[in-house]
């Protein structure tokens, strides 16, 4: 049940104190706020665009020093609108909200990200205790100039047991091919104890169908449309789940028997379209 009083529900205004172009469509945007520094890798917030709109974005930073961020692909209006913001421009933040990535006794870790998808997992990489693991990504994009946060990555590698795979659909860098195919063969290859991926869905139904041939359990996260964000309107609906309040971190056995993963999802009117 929600406690519409929690601090995360109050909209905030915030400063953006930092734009960084990623890649030529997509910006990082940082900015300072409390209640975000407080959030769980893979919970999103709404941002909202004064005059604009109000999107779901996934915490691709969470800072300790209060310094949060997002990860924005330009789209249409909103996500255009908030990558022509600058440093000093202001921002409504609402959230973090939802479910999140866990980290436990597992050892050897696989995460693969699609597109922008890395975003949301760049925070579960950082944390203190994939420091112990046997981590292995996979980050995938259409072209080599559309691969993002290689070098925040590479920087990780003295301090941890890290292997960086990088695909691209048209093989200007790393493999040539889809970052799932890349998976799947790891998948099939080697013994992984979880397997997170967050991307393009028909990527991840592909991931989910290899991992639980091999018994590997998964973590997804999962986009839908989003109004409210915090369960009302129902307009992210994924079988029995509100995307927004159930997720968007689902676990394979979640997922399980939901014939619309990979395959169907709502558009903003509410009618079911293919993916
Ligand atoms: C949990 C979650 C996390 C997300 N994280 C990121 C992220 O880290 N980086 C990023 O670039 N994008 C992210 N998105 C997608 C982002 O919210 C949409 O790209 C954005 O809302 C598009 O708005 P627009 O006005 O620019 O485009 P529009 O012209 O409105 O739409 C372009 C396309 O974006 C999708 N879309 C539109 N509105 C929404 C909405 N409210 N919710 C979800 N999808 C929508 C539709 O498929 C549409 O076809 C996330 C979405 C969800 C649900
Ligand atoms: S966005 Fe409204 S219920 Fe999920």
């Amino acid at each position: 049940m929600q406690n519409y009083e929690d601090l995360e529900h109050r909209p905030r205004i915030v400063r953006i104190r930092d734009v960084k172009d990623e890649t030529p469509t997509v910006k990082s945007i940082a900015f300072r706020d409390d209640q975000c520094s407080k959030g769980k890798p893979g919970q999103f917030v709404m941002i909202w665009i004064p005059g604009i709109d109000e999107v779901p974005m996934s915490l691709s930073m969470i800072g300790r020093d209060a310094t949060s961020g997002v990860t924005v692909r330009k789209r249409g209006e909103a996500t255009n609108a908030l990558c022509a913001m600058k440093a000093g421009d202001q921002i409504g933040v609402r959230g973090p909200y939802g479910t999140f990535f866990t980290a436990g006794e597992e050892a050897k870790l696989l995460v693969a990200g699609g597109g922008t998808g890395i975003g949301a997992l760049a925070p579960l990489i950082e944390l203190p205790i994939m420091r112990k693991k046997d981590l292995t990504i996979v980050t995938g994009a259409r072209t080599k100039t559309e691969l993002i946060y290689l070098d925040r990555f590479k920087a990780l590698h003295p301090m941890k047991k890290m292997r960086l795979v990088a695909t691209t659909d048209d093989g200007s860098y790393g493999i040539k091919g889809l970052a799932s195919s890349v998976v799947n063969t790891l998948l099939e290859k080697e013994k992984f104890d979880m397997t997170y991926a967050c991307g393009p869905e028909p990527m991840m139904k592909t991931i989910l169908d290899a991992a639980q041939k091999m018994d590997t359990p998964v973590q997804f996260s999962l986009e839908r449309i989003f109004k409210c964000g915090v369960g009302i309107c129902g307009s992210c609906s994924l079988g029995q789940y509100r995307v927004c309040r159930d997720g968007p971190v689902f676990s394979g056995d979640m997922l399980q028997g939901i014939s619309e993963f990979g395959k169907t999802k709502r558009d903003s009117a509410g009618r079911i379209i293919p993916i």
